[in-house]
């Protein structure tokens, strides 16, 4: 795949193995605590896992992040005011964009996303909902800066990056995010972030746990990928889903459990792992007040606004690009 600035973004083998995704799981398995990182769960069946996941009764980030965003319109708006391109960082399939859209007249809307059809389909789907809105989808990795279009070149930006995504990174790769999204973006950019909230345990667990087990499978399919693409004959079925909350870092993981002693092979490699061994698949960070603002000012993004909707179970977080200083 390569992108629209000739940036090749996939490299893949003579028999189309994707090299990045093979060296991780090699590497992650050989390690002592098996972990593979959660960006590999996005093969096609995985994004419509977690599209499902998104509609369970006790995932409530998705429904809490738009209820703000429906009921603080006027106040983003306001707040934002007219005329900034909007940077999304990933591109919006969700009912999140079209809300941001809708409530605060922007110039034009540039979605940056890796994933290059998924792209195009949803800034079709958006083009189509908002006529009169110049859309400039950029097929990128916004893990480092991206040069924008010229065409919002002279536009005041507005990064928007919800669903509390940064909380699937650790704190120092979410901190080179938001910096880098500051170089993208330019001075006088404004961002607004989603970050979900520390809560009730139980509630955490169910969110990552559901009793339809969809989560269960998107966790799972990462096997069941990785033998389809990798060669492997990972014994999918003797391993189970297990979500922890990890107090010390406030997060959420996610395992994959075996139940039993395995043997198995990914791409000619032999791995064995012992009954209660676990692979480490995710992280979901949760955050508190403090804990969100100083992660934003490392990232070089001084906090403006914050809203949380009813529950107090998710944040919105409005922040502005603030210069570089080493000084109090
Ligand atoms: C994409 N990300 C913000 C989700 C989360 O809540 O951490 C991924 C997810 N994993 C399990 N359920 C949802």
């Amino acid at each position: 795949m390569t992108s629209n600035t000739g940036l090749q973004l996939v490299n893949r083998d003579e028999g189309g193995v994707d090299l990045a995704f093979r060296a991780d799981v090699l590497a992650g398995l050989a390690a002592p605590q098996k972990a593979i990182p959660a960006r590999w769960f996005y093969d096609d069946v995985g994004s419509q896992l977690f599209e499902d996941i998104t509609q369970l009764p006790e995932y409530y980030p998705t429904r809490a992040e738009a209820a703000i965003l429906a009921g603080q319109s006027g106040e983003i708006a306001d707040l934002v005011g007219p005329g900034r391109a909007v940077v999304e960082f990933g591109s919006g399939s969700s009912v999140k964009t079209p809300l941001l859209l809708s409530a605060i007249q922007p110039s034009a809307y540039v979605p940056l996303d890796i994933a290059g059809d998924f792209l195009r389909a949803s800034s079709a789907a958006l083009a189509a909902k908002f006529p009169g809105l110049p859309v400039h989808p950029v097929e990128a990795d916004f893990m480092r800066r991206v040069e924008l279009p010229v065409e919002v070149a002279n536009l005041s930006k507005l990064g928007f990056f919800p669903g509390s995504t940064i909380g699937n990174m650790i704190a120092r790769t979410a901190t080179d995010l938001l910096r880098s999204m500051r170089e993208t973006l330019g001075e006088g950019a404004l961002l607004l972030i989603g970050m979900d909230l520390v809560k009730d345990e139980d509630v955490l667990l169910a969110a990552y746990d559901d009793a339809a087990g969809v989560t269960a499978q998107f966790n799972l399919n990462l096997l069941t990928r990785i033998n389809h693409e990798l060669d492997g004959d990972i014994p999918v079925g003797a391993f189970r889903h297990e979500a922890r909350w990890n107090d010390t870092f406030a997060r959420i993981e996610m395992h994959l459990v075996a139940g039993t002693d395995v043997t198995f092979s990914v791409s000619e490699q032999t791995f064995t792992m012992r009954a209660g061994e676990s692979i480490h698949t995710e992280n979901s960070h949760k955050f508190t007040i403090r804990s969100s603002q100083t992660l934003l000012a490392a990232g070089g993004w001084e906090p403006r606004a914050r809203w949380t909707d009813e529950g107090k179970q998710f944040s919105l977080l409005l922040a502005e690009a603030c210069a570089p200083r080493s000084a109090p």
